[in-house]
C-alpha cells in the first residue's frame, strides 16, 4: 500500500463523526452494497462469521425501530445482528460474553468508515430496546441485535468531540493508573 493510501485511511478515521442529521437524498443500491461489503469483510474470532445485517429502507419500520428521532430521518438503516450459535458452537461462554461484541464492533466500525469514505453520514446506536427490535425484525432467540446504524447524506458537519489525549491513555510496558487519574482530576479542578 502506498503512503497516499495510508494518508487517506488516516484522514477517514480522523474525520469520521457521528452524524445525526440527514438530507432526504436516497442512497443507491450499489452504494449500500459497498457499505455492507465493508461490514462483511471485518475480522471475526476464529473466522466464525456470526455477524449478519438487516437492511431497512421501509420508513414505517425505521419509525418503530428506535426512539431516536434522527433514525427515522435517515435514508436507510443497517441493523447489525449476531447469530450466537455460530460462535458459541466453538467458543462457548467466551463466544457469548466476549467475541460477539468484538465481531459485531469490528463490522460496525468498518461500516461507519466506509460511509465516511463514500460521503455519507452514519451513527452507531447502542441505546435501543432489544426486545422490541427483535420482535420487529422477527429475530429467533439465538440471534441478537447488536447495533443500529442510520445512514444518509449528512445535513450537518459535527465538531470533533473532546478526547482524552493519546499520551494519557497509552501506557509504557505496564498500566500506569496514576497518569490517567491525575489527568481526569485536573479536569474537575
Ligand atoms: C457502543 C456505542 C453506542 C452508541 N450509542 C449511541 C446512541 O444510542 N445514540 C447516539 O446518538 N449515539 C450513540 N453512539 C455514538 C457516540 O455518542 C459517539 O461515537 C461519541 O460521542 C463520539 O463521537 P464521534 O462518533 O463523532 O467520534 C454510540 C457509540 C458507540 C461506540
Amino acid at each position: 500500500m502506498s503512503k497516499e493510501s495510508a494518508d487517506t485511511v488516516y484522514e477517514i478515521i480522523k474525520t469520521r463523526r457521528s452524524v445525526r442529521s440527514f438530507t432526504n437524498q436516497e442512497i443507491s443500491d450499489s452504494t449500500l452494497q459497498k457499505i455492507l461489503e465493508a461490514g462483511w469483510l471485518a475480522p471475526s474470532a476464529g473466522n466464525r462469521q456470526p455477524v449478519e445485517f438487516i437492511v431497512i429502507k421501509d420508513s414505517s419500520i425505521r419509525q418503530k425501530i428506535s426512539a431516536q428521532q434522527f433514525v427515522k430521518e435517515s435514508a436507510a438503516v443497517i441493523v447489525v445482528i449476531v447469530n450466537l450459535e455460530r460462535t458459541t458452537s466453538r467458543y462457548g461462554d467466551r463466544g457469548e460474553q466476549m467475541y460477539i461484541y468484538h465481531d459485531s464492533g469490528a463490522a460496525v466500525q468498518n461500516i461507519l468508515l466506509m460511509c465516511k469514505a463514500l460521503g455519507l453520514g452514519s451513527c452507531w446506536i447502542g441505546a435501543f430496546n432489544d426486545e422490541r427490535v427483535s420482535r420487529l425484525l422477527e429475530l429467533p432467540e439465538h440471534v441478537l441485535p447488536m447495533a443500529i446504524i442510520p445512514i444518509g447524506y449528512p445535513d450537518e458537519d459535527p465538531e470533533s468531540p473532546r478526547k482524552i489525549p493519546l499520551e494519557k491513555v497509552t501506557h509504557d510496558e505496564k498500566y500506569e493508573e496514576k497518569k490517567i487519574k491525575e489527568y481526569l482530576m485536573s479536569l474537575v479542578d
